[in-house]
């Protein structure tokens, strides 16, 4: 008896040892140097919030939208919303886009509108990159500018920025596209699509969906994610962010599901979580010529007018592939 209890204590005395060994190996293995002893500056006393990392993103935080005087959704409701993310000096890519697709705005008997979505100007000439948004959007009033530093790895708080502001103000539009600014789009196809009775109303998020996308373990490779972040081998299923449509009951959903999952940096894979979170799953687009990415011959006339969403290799190459669509149409 007095042997058992003994050896009780003793293995319990190891247990815990084992336990304090564990917790300060991984302390010390932990990315962010907090490995030194944490130093509380005057600064990071006064911002509460803590270091995402390189893994996650800081969100939710309240970010302001410091731009957002536009028409769309607030006096007019479009039956189509199309919102493209863009870096905040690619005005290029915002006036090619208003030049080609994004001035369709009444298809098939339907509206459409565009908005651009970018967050803060960086580089030492931020002040005047800012001011010349400004001139931009009085000329068209088409921008949403979010209080957070527009990077590639903060796309993430972008693409949940745009979900916040559909759930705010977009509600009573049917259906929202995200698309990149390298895209063709083929608006007509799309809002084709979109009337199909057999397209639902609701619950509703279609692209080029990938039912099982490895989560890449390499770290040399751009979208390395290591196991203690996201630990199952596929992320759930997800459309490819380049060009991805949602139903605007999704938005408000999406973020209330956010709230429970510590967001990734990885834009598409984190809604396919949300997604999944919903008990939802995306869906297939009834063509799968429908949603193309990095062709490997320049499309042929049939196959851009069967065409939704297409990558391009250059400005060009999108004014031409558009010009050549509306051609086409006409001629059926
Ligand atoms: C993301 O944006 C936040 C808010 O502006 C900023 O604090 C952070 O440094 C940015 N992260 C990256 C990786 O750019």
């Amino acid at each position: 008896m007095e042997n058992k209890r003994k050896r009780c204590i003793f293995i319990s005395f190891i247990g815990v040892m084992l336990f304090l060994f564990v917790s300060f190996y991984n302390k010390l293995i932990s990315p962010n140097g907090s490995s030194q002893p944490v130093m509380v500056s005057p600064q990071s006393k006064l911002d509460q919030w803590e270091d995402p990392g390189p893994y996650h993103v800081a969100y939710p935080r309240n970010y302001r939208f410091i731009m957002d005087d536009t028409a769309t959704c607030r006096n007019r409701t479009p039956f189509l919303l199309l919102m493209v993310p863009v870096a905040p000096s690619d005005v290029e890519a915002r006036d090619t886009i208003r030049k080609t697709w994004g001035s369709e705005k009444s298809v098939l008997g339907q509206t459409v509108e565009t908005l651009f979505i970018l967050g803060l100007p960086g580089g030492p000439d931020h002040e005047q990159q800012q001011e010349k948004l400004h001139q931009e959007n009085l000329q068209h009033r088409d921008l949403i500018q979010g209080r957070f530093q527009d990077t590639y790895r903060n796309l993430t708080i972008k693409t949940m920025l745009t979900l916040e502001w559909l759930s705010l103000y977009c509600t009573k539009a049917s259906y929202y596209m995200k698309i990149d600014s390298d895209m063709l789009l083929h608006v007509p196809n799309l809002v084709k699509l979109l009337l199909d009775p057999k397209t639902p109303k609701q619950k509703y998020m279609s692209g080029l969906v990938w039912w099982h996308s490895p989560v890449i373990r390499n770290p040399f490779n751009r979208f390395y994610m290591p196991a203690r972040v996201f630990a199952e081998p596929e992320y759930p299923p997800y459309p490819l962010g380049m060009a991805y449509v949602m139903s605007l009951d999704l938005p408000a959903k999406l973020l209330q599901m956010s709230s429970q999952i510590k967001p990734i940096y990885i834009e598409d894979a984190y809604l396919g979580m949300c997604l999944q979170r919903l008990g939802l799953a995306p869906t297939d687009p009834p063509e799968d010529t429908m949603f193309l990415v990095l062709p490997k011959h320049p499309l042929s006339n049939c196959r851009l007018s069967k065409v939704i969403a297409v990558t391009t290799e250059s400005r060009q190459q999108m004014m031409s592939y558009w010009q050549k669509s509306k051609r086409l149409e006409a001629e059926c």
